[in-house]
């Protein structure tokens, strides 16, 4: 049974312009793909789960093609793979150009609205993950429905549009973290939020659009004030938020320039159409950017095969910590995640037992909505940098997660890829490969290794 929220096909995924990143061309290996994991993730990467990643990522992309997905071809039918930022070589899988999450989430939606085992419950929010004898057995629905199972797999996707500038849809405000932390599971590396360099920045109607940084990969400029350039356009992404928002200060401005204008626009066509549905010509002018929140690396800690803490709750893609993104993710690894983690995770789900009984119902509980006053705050204390006296203002918002956020950011003493702190700005290499864990106590999240 599938119980979504929200029509199936409107998701984070949906609106995903990068591909899957995947060793698949001639010159590119599952070694070549990990070690730029490792690099972007700045000595927090979980190298057992990047392996995961790098070697299976290939058979996904098939699987996908097999299930009906058509990435775009070159003229000799041989996948087009893209360039972003922090990739060694070019190794995107796109469909529709930058309309790839589009495509993947009406294909694999259409068949599972039609699979004769697959129950699908739309506009259907799970309120409670239930619990027998401290194993998880099911949920409840906001609307008093109970599901008891075998096993749960979150797939509720992230938490940055906690922010009040995001790319992010505005449901991505981290209720599948909220969920499973209520039923006892662990969380991770919460303080870990990637900003993306290029979301457009002054234009009503498209503040916060996320312009794909294949863009840059095909060889779109960053220009500042003066026209000139500041960064190297395809570094890591936490490199190059950082240089255009110090670049924004240093300039008083709100935004740079993205120069796409050498670009073909047949490449990205519904970046092309937004920008010109809200009167902008990226043929002719620079396209305003800023950087704005775009995906948290922290979610459920969860094992290889997707295992939270708490026996028989999973989680996958976003919502999931499996340490795989470290402390700045490669662009594009994330579509590759859901696919890679979200097969092993159905397959170990299918293996758990059946509930034994009926879980006790906990009394209804709505945590508070998350307001425009949380949003504000989070940019501006647990924003692209933050010191000590910002978070722990946050340490009483009314909002759960920004708390337990607020908590793991000061926990972390030292600046490591998307978390920068002013008062301590050097990495610590005394916390390489150690991740931030919430656990029974949520006020005192603490350091773990992982491998
Ligand atoms: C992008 O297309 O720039 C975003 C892709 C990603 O977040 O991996």
């Amino acid at each position: 049974m599938l119980v979504s929220a929200t029509p199936l096909a409107q998701s984070s995924s949906y609106w995903a312009q990068g591909g899957l990143a995947a060793a698949l061309a001639i010159d590119d290996s599952p070694a070549r793909h990990l070690q730029d994991t490792l690099i972007a993730g700045r000595g927090t990467v979980r190298r057992s789960a990047a392996e995961v990643l790098t070697e299976e990522a290939p058979a996904s992309v098939r699987d996908l093609e097999r299930l009906g997905v058509h990435f775009d071809a070159d003229r000799r039918g041989r996948l087009a793979l893209g360039l972003e930022g922090g990739h060694s070589v070019r190794r995107i899988a796109h469909a529709g150009g930058s309309a790839t999450g589009r495509r993947i989430s009406r294909q694999l939606s259409a068949l599972a609205a039609e699979h004769e085992r697959i129950e699908v419950l739309e506009d259907c929010r799970a309120s409670a993950i239930l619990t027998l004898d401290g194993r998880c057995a099911g949920v409840r629905c906001h609307d008093g429905r109970v599901v008891l199972t075998r096993a749960v797999v979150l797939a509720t996707g992230g938490a940055a549009a906690m922010w009040a500038r995001t790319t992010n849809p505005t449901g991505s405000t981290g209720s599948g973290l909220l969920l499973a932390h209520l039923a006892g599971a662990e969380l991770a590396d919460l303080e870990m939020v990637q900003f993306h360099p290029t979301a457009v920045a002054g234009i009503a109607g498209a503040e916060g659009f996320l312009v794909t940084e294949a863009v840059r990969g095909e060889g779109g400029l960053l220009l500042d004030a003066g026209g000139e350039r500041f960064v190297d356009e395809l570094a890591p992404r936490d490199e190059v938020a950082r240089a255009v928002a110090q670049r924004m200060l240093a300039t008083s401005t709100s935004s740079v320039g993205l120069d796409m204008r050498a670009i073909d626009p047949a490449l990205f066509p519904n970046v092309v159409t937004v920008l010109h549905d809200v009167g902008i010509d990226p043929t002719r002018e620079l396209v305003p950017v800023a950087p704005a929140s775009h995906y948290v690396m922290g979610g459920v800690a969860t094992d290889l095969d997707g295992r939270s803490s708490v026996p028989a709750l999973y989680a996958v893609g976003e919502c999931a910590c499996t340490g795989l993104h470290g402390a700045n993710r490669l662009a594009s690894n994330s579509l590759s995640e859901c696919f890679v983690f979200g097969r092993r995770a159905g397959l170990a789900a299918l293996d758990e037992p059946p509930p034994t009984g009926r879980p006790a119902l906990p009394a209804a509980a709505r945590p508070p909505a998350l307001t425009q006053a949380s949003r504000v705050a989070l940019w501006r204390d647990a924003g692209i940098e933050r010191d000590a006296d910002g978070l722990r203002t946050l340490l009483e918002d009314p909002y759960p997660l920004v708390r337990l956020l607020a908590a793991s950011a000061l926990a972390r003493e030292e600046s490591r890829g998307a978390h920068q702190r002013r008062d301590f700005p050097a990495l610590d290499p005394a916390l390489d490969d150690h991740h931030t864990v919430v656990g029974a106590d949520p006020a005192a999240p603490t350091l773990a290794v992982w491998r």
